[in-house]
């Protein structure tokens, strides 16, 4: 008999989660859904109740935290910061921000994001092994983010340096950023305020400008919540994209039928897209806390209690997935995943994370027939982010 207890205690883990966290997923889904941590909190590990938690921000809130590190500490007050904030204040916020991040306006800048997917793509040698992490999974959303930010190519190193410095100081224990992380925060706030003043000055057709005169009921971000929201747009679509990117990487070089697939029928790379958020779910989790007595699936939850949304095994849930639920299918339909979360914080950028998903497997099957793993694969240890922090890889023409 498995001793869920101790299976339990390893959720606050880092370690755990670079290993193989998924059996242990499905023991709880099967056994204790809610199971209690204790370290204080409950790991919801079912598709409904995940669904069922996500829908309703009233009762669960994220202002009073998202991730394991936030309970039981002061959190900051940080206008703007899309992910803490609550309703109504939250809905505001999506509503000046939303139009920008629309499915027609990201399809908009396809043929520069296919620019950038192809530059790197290029660069790959065919059957040479290459760590595709530090060549091209992590430099193209990097650079995408960068374009819509308004960055020149001139500042490109600098904002390769803030973004892992912003990256390092959001998984600090306690929140606490070191004294580089600091330093480089403070230079990147200085230089996105140096933005606002030209784009004010100079209004171009950028995502920047758009944001500074976005309005509703009269009402503009100010400066403060513009910048949360721009270093906020650094960090939700740079680790996400590039570990979906390089896992997603790792399942073709795991089932190379997968890969033939595509290449016989390109038509599937938006279902394959969609089968990488899922199978590989590069946010593991976030929290949300209880702010009355509620109930979640026949339990009742008490006010105050954290509960840690496991979208990882959500996405693993033989309820909604069926027995192939532990399968990478390219061809899956339909394909409920909450890979993109759901309810009110669904993805501002899931549209823009589509798209280049789409756009960098188009671009690797025009040229690779095989992808296989030559060398060390490293998983980065983190309880919210399934990172991969190196990747050797030989794609063959
Ligand atoms: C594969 C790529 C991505 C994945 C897996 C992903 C995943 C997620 C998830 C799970 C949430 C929900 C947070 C919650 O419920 O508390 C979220 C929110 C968010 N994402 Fe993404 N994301 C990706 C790419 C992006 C990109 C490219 C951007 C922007 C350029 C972005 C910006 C955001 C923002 C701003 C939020 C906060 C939304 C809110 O709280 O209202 N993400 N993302």
């Amino acid at each position: 008999m498995t001793d869920l207890a101790a299976l339990v205690e390893q959720l606050d883990d880092p370690a755990f989660y670079a290993d193989d966290p998924f059996p242990v997923y499905a023991e709880l889904r099967a056994h204790d859904p809610l199971a209690r941590h204790p370290g204080g909190f409950r790991i919801v590990s079912r598709h409904t109740d995940v669904l069922r938690i996500s829908r309703d921000p009233e009762a669960f809130c994220s202002g009073r935290g998202i991730l394991l590190m936030d309970i039981g500490r002061e959190l900051p007050d940080t206008p703007g910061a899309l992910l803490y904030v609550d309703p109504p204040q939250h809905t505001r916020y999506r509503e000046l921000v939303n139009p920008s991040f629309t499915g027609a306006r990201v399809r908009a800048l396809e043929s520069w994001v296919r620019d950038l997917a192809r530059g790197l793509i290029e660069r790959i040698d065919p059957g040479t092994p290459i760590d595709i992490v530090e060549h091209v999974t992590v430099p193209f959303p990097l650079l995408v983010i960068a374009e819509l930010l308004g960055v020149p190519a001139e500042d490109r190193d600098r904002f390769q340096a803030w973004s892992d410095a912003m990256i390092r100081a959001t998984n600090e224990p306690g929140g606490v950023p070191d004294d580089d992380s600091s330093w480089q925060l403070g230079e990147f706030v200085n230089y996105l305020l140096e933005v606002f003043v030209d784009r004010r000055a100079h209004p171009r057709p950028d995502l920047v400008t758009e944001l500074i005169g976005a309005t509703v009921d009269g009402e503009r971000l100010d400066d403060g919540e513009l910048l949360m929201f721009c270093i906020q747009l650094l960090v939700a679509g740079n680790e996400t994209t590039r570990n979906l990117l390089s896992a997603g990487l790792l399942a073709f070089a795991a089932s190379p039928k997968q890969w033939d697939r595509l290449r016989e029928d390109p038509a599937l790379v938006p279902s394959a897209a969609e089968e990488l958020l899922r199978y590989t779910s590069p946010v593991i989790s976030f929290m949300r806390t209880a702010t009355r007595p509620v109930e979640v699936g026949g339990i009742p939850i008490e006010e105050g209690e954290h509960l840690l949304l496991l979208y990882a095994s959500a996405n693993r849930d033989e309820a909604v997935f069926g027995p192939t639920a532990e399968r990478f299918d390219v061809g899956r339909h339909p394909n409920h995943h909450v890979g993109f979360g759901f309810g009110a914080h669904f993805c501002l950028g899931a549209a823009l994370a589509r798209l280049e998903t789409r756009v960098f497997l188009e671009e690797l099957l025009a040229r690779f027939v095989r992808i296989e793993v030559a060398g060390p694969v490293i998983r980065t240890p983190s309880t919210v982010i399934a990172g991969v922090t190196r990747a050797e890889l030989v794609l063959s023409a």
